[in-house]
């Protein structure tokens, strides 16, 4: 499974891809406006600094919601460097987008999936990635790990190329699951990437390791 992560706060990004493990990135709007990053030109450089620490997608989500606009957007998106994949909205003129963009050989990553029905149209539309919104369906009381495993059957009857990529991933247990239901990608915050490190036995045992070390050296 790959591991992307989901933020546009590059000390994040740098520390998760110093890890070694770090394959993409995912951003949104509002990651984007968290870091303070607004105004035209200041987004599109945020895009090109992520590309320079990762080497690996960096997905970049359009603003506008008409075929027109999403074309425009996307274009520009896709030439600021090889690795931006450009995120579209699940909404009718999204699917025109992406099939769009799928026939020109443009990397796509179809955003707000929420029922297997649209992840069936993505894919479909030939979508690069879809990302089904795993955190807010659980917050809802509706089991996202259910659709992640139901769309994970429907692209495998049907041999799809387009990759399931599990988004908004909260804590290592949603990592994990994603990893046995087979998803082929997440993408998660830095503290989920990083707990999957931890164990109180790991820390007990190494630390009893080294005392020992040091007694025999004494
Ligand atoms: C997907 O790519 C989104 O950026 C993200 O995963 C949403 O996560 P959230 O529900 O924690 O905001």
């Amino acid at each position: 499974m790959k591991f992307f992560i989901d933020t546009a706060n590059l000390n994040d990004i740098k520390e998760a891809n110093d890890l070694g493990i770090l394959d993409g990135v995912t951003t949104n709007p509002s990651l984007m406006a968290k870091e303070g990053i607004t105004g035209q030109q200041k987004i599109l450089d945020h895009y090109v600094a992520i590309c320079n620490i990762v080497d690996g997608p960096v997905s970049a989500e359009v603003i506008a919601t008409d075929l027109e606009g999403m074309i425009r957007e996307g274009e520009a998106l896709a030439s600021l460097h090889k690795n931006i994949v450009v995120k579209i909205p699940m909404i009718p003129e999204g699917i025109k987008a992406i099939k769009y963009f799928s026939q020109k050989g443009i990397k796509t990553n179809c955003t707000l999936i929420f029922s297997a029905g649209q992840a069936l149209l993505a894919a479909k539309a030939g979508a690069t990635y879809i990302s089904p919104f795993l955190g807010r369906l659980d917050d809802v009381s509706t089991n996202g790990l259910d659709l992640i495993a139901q769309i994970r059957t429907i692209y495998d009857n049907y041999t799809f190329d387009t990759q399931i990529l599990a988004a908004s991933v909260r804590h290592p247990m949603h990592i994990i699951h994603c990893a046995e239901i087979g998803s082929d990608v997440m993408t998660g915050p830095l503290s989920a990437i990083k707990a999957l490190a931890k164990h109180p036995l790991t820390d007990i045992g190494l630390q009893q390791f080294l005392a020992d070390h040091a007694k025999g050296n004494n």
